[in-house]
């Protein structure tokens, strides 16, 4: 008898023992409790397969996947209760039971794998030391994307082993075209502690299938849509439950292996870190900042920080309001850079002066409060803080949001003969 043939007659077993009504919890294979295995920085994780009676073969290869690969311990079934009426509503509660198991077990981050998936031999791997995970930036993602979509992605960073999905195809049409024109796929997942929470809290007050579910709550929460890059585990449809579309990954390949360390010297955006930044200006101030004494004037929770600590020589990054987020951040960002290198001070621009006697600052990024007088007073208080020749950078430049920075800085500009010397996005700089 093969393990899915022992799970089914299993359950017909339980079920019939105990009589559960529909709405009983799910059965599960192993245990109540899912086992949680521990990772190289003491992270504890859990993963399970969700399936539904009758599903058998397509499970034992699933499993049988799971077994080849490097995860270091069995991976659990939930078994969605043989009672329940097929159809989305019963997969949609099931997928919500597995979720409050994953919440119970206590891991920092859980995996649930649908019962049709071959998954990547390095799968522990790729996942323990995947850039979106280690820098603590995800509450959900996806492993997995079907090729039929068309443009699924904004932006695709494979140096880092990611990509985003399009917050432009999380509401399709719900006719004709469905599968070319909004994000589905919910064939691996990948949630963090506070994305179970986030989903368990919301998951009721949306509508569908898990995957347009899911997509939903990361939307409403402005979660970045993180996608593995390339895919981390392939479909394999032999079944179709839904009468859904066969559907691949395009570039999962079972053999890959990430490589171990991220790169160094690439640049790395907080897309998951509050903020306004785009990635284009983020790496634009990385750039321009390289190896120079740098002064930021309005981190907020470190969005801009994190870029220009990347490459800065030396940082001191100004803010009335907590320096704990960005610190937070700048650990999992630039852990390697030298702590003395990075001051994060509580306290007003006008209090710079007091601090910095002497004109020491190579590049200014400047952030704050976006009125004309704002600006005209950070700009008079930085000034004697500049050396010859330092570089100013604006934020929310050409912003509609923020009339007044642009006429201002260019008015500044004439008055102090700055020469404009990029101009990204909502991003100017000058050279003093
Ligand atoms: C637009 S946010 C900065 C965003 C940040 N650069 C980022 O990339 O996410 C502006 C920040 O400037 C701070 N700020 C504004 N005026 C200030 C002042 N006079 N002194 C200190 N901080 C100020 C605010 O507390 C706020 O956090």
């Amino acid at each position: 008898m093969t393990p899915a043939e022992w799970l089914t007659a299993k359950l017909h077993e339980i079920s019939l023992r105990h009589q559960r009504p529909a709405s009983a919890d799910c059965i599960y294979l192993a245990s109540e409790a899912l086992k949680l295995v521990e990772d190289s920085r003491g992270h504890r994780w859990c993963a399970q397969i969700v399936t539904c009676p009758g599903r058998d073969s397509v499970l034992s290869q699933t499993q049988n996947s799971v077994a080849q690969s490097d995860w270091p311990a069995p991976v659990e079934v939930t078994m969605q209760p043989i009672q329940w009426p097929v159809g989305w509503p019963s997969t949609s509660n099931h997928y919500r039971n597995a979720l409050q198991r994953a919440w119970d077990s206590g891991a920092d981050w859980s995996l649930i794998i649908e019962d049709d998936v071959l998954v990547g031999k390095h799968l522990w791997h790729n996942l323990s030391t995947w850039w979106p995970v280690v820098s603590g930036q995800i509450h959900f993602a996806s492993l997995f994307c079907p090729h039929l979509i068309r443009d699924p992605f904004e932006r695709e960073f494979p140096e880092l082993g990611y990509r985003l999905g399009s917050r432009a195809r999380v509401r399709g049409p719900r006719g004709a075209g469905w599968q070319h024109n909004r994000l589905w796929g919910s064939q691996g997942y990948l949630f963090s502690r506070y994305g179970l929470e986030r989903f368990l809290a919301e998951w009721d007050s949306t509508t569908g299938g898990q995957d347009a579910r899911a997509v939903t709550i990361a939307l409403r929460n402005h979660w970045p849509l993180w996608y593995a890059m390339p895919d981390f585990v392939q479909h394999n449809p032999l079944v179709s439950a839904f009468s859904t579309p066969q559907a691949y990954s395009t570039d999962c390949d079972v053999n890959y292996r990430a490589p171990d360390h991220v790169r160094v010297g690439e640049y790395r955006h907080g897309d998951g870190v509050s903020g306004w930044l785009t990635y284009d200006e983020g790496r634009t101030l990385w750039e321009m900042a390289r190896g120079l004494r740098a002064l930021e004037l309005g981190r907020y929770e470190g969005r801009s920080t994190v870029s220009l600590a990347q490459s800065a020589l030396f940082l001191v990054s100004v803010d009335t309001s907590s320096s704990q987020r960005a610190q937070w951040w700048l650990e999992k960002f630039v852990s390697d850079r030298k702590p003395e290198t990075t001051h994060l001070l509580e306290c007003d621009f006008a209090e710079l002066p007091k601090r910095y006697p002497e004109p020491i600052f190579e590049f200014v990024f400047i952030d704050g409060d976006h009125t004309a007088a704002a600006v005209e007073r950070d700009v008079a208080t930085v000034l004697p803080l500049l050396t010859p020749g330092a570089l100013l950078a604006f934020h929310d430049y050409l912003e509609a949001g923020h009339p007044d920075v642009q006429p201002t800085v260019d008015r500044l500009a004439i008055r102090h003969s700055w020469k404009r010397v990029r101009q990204v996005g909502r991003l100017a700089v000058f050279s003093s």
